[in-house]
This record gives C-alpha cells, structure tokens and sequence, in this order.
C-alpha cells in the first residue's frame, strides 16, 4: 500500500502546482519554506526591509534556521524553471499519444524552492494563494481585518481561472466567504465556485516551540466545494507529516480555529480567577493546581498574563460575530476582562510584598526580566508584561527591562521603553521574573538583589525559591 503523502503528491503531480504565500511572518514563512521542498512557492511580503533579509537566509522571527531557509531559497523565481521541465514522465514518452500512461518518474525535485519578493507579478503565474496576513483587533478591540482586505485586493489583481484561495488567518466564521471573496470578485471580474475557488486551512503554530513545528502539527483544512476540500486537503497533506482534517465548510474550518484559541483563553481567565482568590487565602496556587491536576480529567491550565498576536484577541472576534448577530456572550467576554486585569494585578502583588519587607516604594528600583508575550521568541505584539511596567511605574517604581530576546528599537518603536542589553553589576530592589525564557531559568538572581530586596515569579517556574507568585 502507497503512504498517503506519496499518494497525495501523485495525485497533485497531475496538474502543475504553483504556489503563492502571501505575508511571510510567523506563520507565512514556515509554511512557504516547507511548501518549498516539494513545489515551486513564491515568497511575497509588502515589507521589502523583510524579503531583504529572507532573500539572505535571515528570518529575524527565529522560527526557520538559516540552514533550512537557504536549503530551499532560490535567487531566480521557480517559474523560470518551471516552464522548462516535464512535470510527468510517461511510459512511452509522450503524452498526447497514451493519455493513460504510467507514471515512471515524478519530476519533483527539480522544480521546488523559495523564490521572496515583494513584486506582485512575481505571483501573476501562481494557481494556489495562500493569505497569512494580521488579524489584529483596534483599539477598541473590535476586528481589524485591513490587512486581509489589502492582501484580497493584491491576489484578485492577478487571480485567474481556475485558481484556488486559501486564507490562513484567523478570522469568526463567514469573513472568507462573506468578506474576502467578495473582494476577489469584484477586482478581478470572475465569478466564485466557477471561475475561481476557496479554502480556509488555520494556523496551530505555537512562536518559539520547536517541538511542535509547522509539519508536524495536525492541519484543518476546508474547500468552497466538495472537490476542492478534497484538493486543498491533498495540497496540506502532502506536506504536513501529522495529517490533516477535511473540515465539511470554510465556515466549520474558520470557526474551529477561533474556538480553540477563546477555549484557552477562558481556561486560563478560570485559573487566574483562582490565583486570586488563593492569593487572598495564603494558599499556594500551583500547589492546588498540581494536586488537582493527579485527576484523569483536571485540566492542566497554568495562571499567568495571556498576550500575542492569538489567544488574547481571537476571542474579540468570536465575540463581534455574535454581538453583530444579537448575541452578547458572556463566558468569552468575561474571561478576556478577567485576563486583561491580570497586568495591574501582578503590580499590585509586587507591591504588597515591598510594603511588607519595608522597601520604600516611590523610586524603588526594579529589574523586569522579559517583556516578550510569550517565553523564547522574540514577538512583543500585544505583551502583557507592558501592562505590569505602567502599573509599577505608575507607583513609582523605575523598572529596568532586560530581555536578551528582543530587538530594543523595536520595544521603543512599539511601546516607547527603553530595554537594557547590560545588566553590568547592578542591584535592584525587586526583580520580577516576566517571561519563563530558557536564559532566564539558570541565573544566579540573588546577584541582582539588594540585601532586603523581593523576587516575584510570574510564571510560577521558580519553586520556592522567590518571594511570590501568581
Ligand atoms: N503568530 C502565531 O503564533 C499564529 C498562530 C496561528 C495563527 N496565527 C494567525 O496567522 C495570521 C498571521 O499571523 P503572523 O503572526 O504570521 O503575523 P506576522 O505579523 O508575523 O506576519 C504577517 C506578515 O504579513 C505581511 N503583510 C501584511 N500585509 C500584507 C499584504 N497585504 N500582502 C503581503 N504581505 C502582507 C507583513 O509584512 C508580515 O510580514 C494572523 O491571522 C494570526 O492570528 C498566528
């Protein structure tokens, strides 16, 4: 019996496969550079700064190594040589003659690789668009889908006949559909489900976990149509090594995605909830946690700040969707508020422990260990840590940041805090402990402590060895 990649390739192999990627950040690049070791992918980003970088073999996410990214870069785009190789070999050598001729040789091999650009007739002769583009939220936290709409308008400029669209970004259910393709419509003239078709297939990728890394992630994948779920399946499985799942609709496949990640964020919102009221009754949370947890069925969610680009504002759009429709959810929008409170909390916590040790809280000094979203990436998109830094210094603590994950331009740019990259020989009053990154775990923090000083442990990572936490 063949394997289902193989069967899947041979299946696609029928008919030439160009595949174009449309926004190459933590989600797009992984996904182009693994497309690449089987198709001819196109790379396409507006951000040339980016591409410059990719086209060099540098990913500034730390998501794909150089060695893989220059294992499937190509300097020329895959068109050029496309168009120059047979994509199938028959047994008699031509296929005009025995149509049902076997297959004797796959040309696979040759025709892959990555080619990035930021010029849009490098994607004109792609038949596959995948869109990895932000799905941020407002400033009033209602879904911002700019992105999506600029990303439609670009692949409805050289959409074609018979063409397939497959959106990646997490959206509420219906934004492909009633949204997207209305656009696609409208720019390039061709009618959806006839001239054109969709899919939607979401993004599990966890920043920063290298374990858990794009192939080897089970994949939900969906189609306009029966037979092009069946082909948009057949494209994900003959990459993704974990398999994938045929959702029935678009609208099943957008809606799965954007239950996970609110399903999370609720479970979180439940254990903070719990790290609150413990921390009123002296009871040490993950020490209830940990017990509880010795259940079949207790769920292992840790308390902590909920930031990113994923679990703290997917559920805003769960939630838009319903409110559009009349509903006013009550679970998903109380759990946000509950995580969203969780920042100022974690400051008022440090504060109490100063107060007790008898530190002087007004110009008190504070080393911030972290500011990233999450631990071992680089991504500040929607910290929290920001939010426990303006409550402190809103007591006025001066808080010394150090993050040896980030860019510090781009911290100031975002957020307007400066970052040290030197910790030199210095002491603070408190040192929080922010972000779990690995470099962190290890440190000698009693050499960064004044003699009456406090340690706080956000993550809850240190055992006993600090003077609270979450
Ligand atoms: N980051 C994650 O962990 C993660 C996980 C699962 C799903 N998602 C979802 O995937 C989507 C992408 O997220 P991300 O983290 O990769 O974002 P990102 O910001 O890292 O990358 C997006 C890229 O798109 C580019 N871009 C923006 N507009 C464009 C356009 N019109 N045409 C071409 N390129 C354009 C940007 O320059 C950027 O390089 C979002 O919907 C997000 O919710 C993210």
């Amino acid at each position: 019996m063949q394997e289902p990649i193989q069967e899947a390739i041979e299946e696609l192999i029928q008919e030439p496969i160009k595949i174009a990627v449309l926004g190459l950040g933590y989600v797009g690049l992984p996904l182009a550079r693994l497309f690449a070791t089987q198709y001819p992918v196109v790379g396409f980003d507006i951000n040339r700064e980016r591409i410059s970088e990719l086209n060099s073999g540098i990913d500034t996410t730390q998501e794909v190594s150089m060695e893989l990214l220059k294992a499937v870069l190509l300097d020329c785009n895959p068109s050029y040589l496309f168009k120059d190789l047979p994509i199938l070999k028959f047994a008699n050598e031509d296929k005009n003659e025995s149509p049902e001729g076997t297959i004797t040789e796959i040309v696979i091999g040759q025709t892959h690789g990555l080619f990035c650009s930021y010029d849009l007739s490098a994607i004109a002769d792609c038949n596959y668009y995948i869109v990895t583009v932000p799905t941020p939220v407002d400033k009033n936290r209602r879904p911002d889908l700019t992105f999506l709409y600029k990303a439609s308008e670009t692949v409805a400029k050289v959409l074609k006949k018979g063409d397939i669209v497959i959106y990646e970004s997490t959206v509420y259910p219906g934004v492909t559909e009633d949204i997207c393709v209305p656009i696609l419509e409208k720019i390039s003239g061709l009618t959806f489900n006839v001239d054109f078709f969709g899919g939607y297939s979401p993004e599990r990728i966890n920043p920063g976990d290298k374990a858990h890394t794009v192939e080897k992630i089970l994949k939900v994948t969906s189609g306009s149509t029966p037979e092009i779920g069946r082909k948009v399946d057949d494209l994900y499985k003959s990459v993704i090594t974990a398999g994938t799942h045929l959702a029935p609709s678009i609208k099943v496949a957008e809606a799965a995605k954007v239950i996970e990640n609110s399903q999370r964020d609720i479970n979180i919102a439940f254990v903070n909830e719990l790290a609150k009221i413990f921390n009123l009754m002296d009871i040490d949370t993950h020490a209830v946690l940990e017990a509880a947890s010795t259940k079949w069925n207790f769920l292992p969610f840790k308390p902590g700040l909920v930031g990113g680009h994923c679990i703290g504002v997917d559920p805003y759009y769960l939630a838009q969707k319903a409110q559009e429709l009349g509903y006013h959810p009550e679970i998903i929008l109380a759990g946000r508020r509950l995580n969203d409170s969780m920042g100022e909390y974690v400051a008022s916590q440090v504060v109490k422990l100063m107060i007790k040790k008898g530190i002087v809280v007004k110009d008190a000094s504070l080393l911030m260990l972290g500011i990233t979203f999450k631990e071992n990436c680089p991504d500040v998109r929607n910290t929290k840590i920001v939010d426990v830094i303006a409550a402190l210094s809103d007591y006025g603590i001066r808080v010394c940041i150090y993050d040896p994950w980030v860019n510090p331009d781009t911290v100031l740019q975002e957020y307007g805090l400066v970052t040290t990259t030197d910790l030199a020989s210095q002491k603070f009053d408190v040192v929080v402990l922010g972000v779990a990154h690995t470099v962190f775990l290890d440190m000698d923090f009693a050499s960064l402590q004044n003699e009456n000083s406090v340690l706080y442990d956000v993550k809850g990572v240190l055992g006993d060895e600090g003077d609270g936490k979450l």
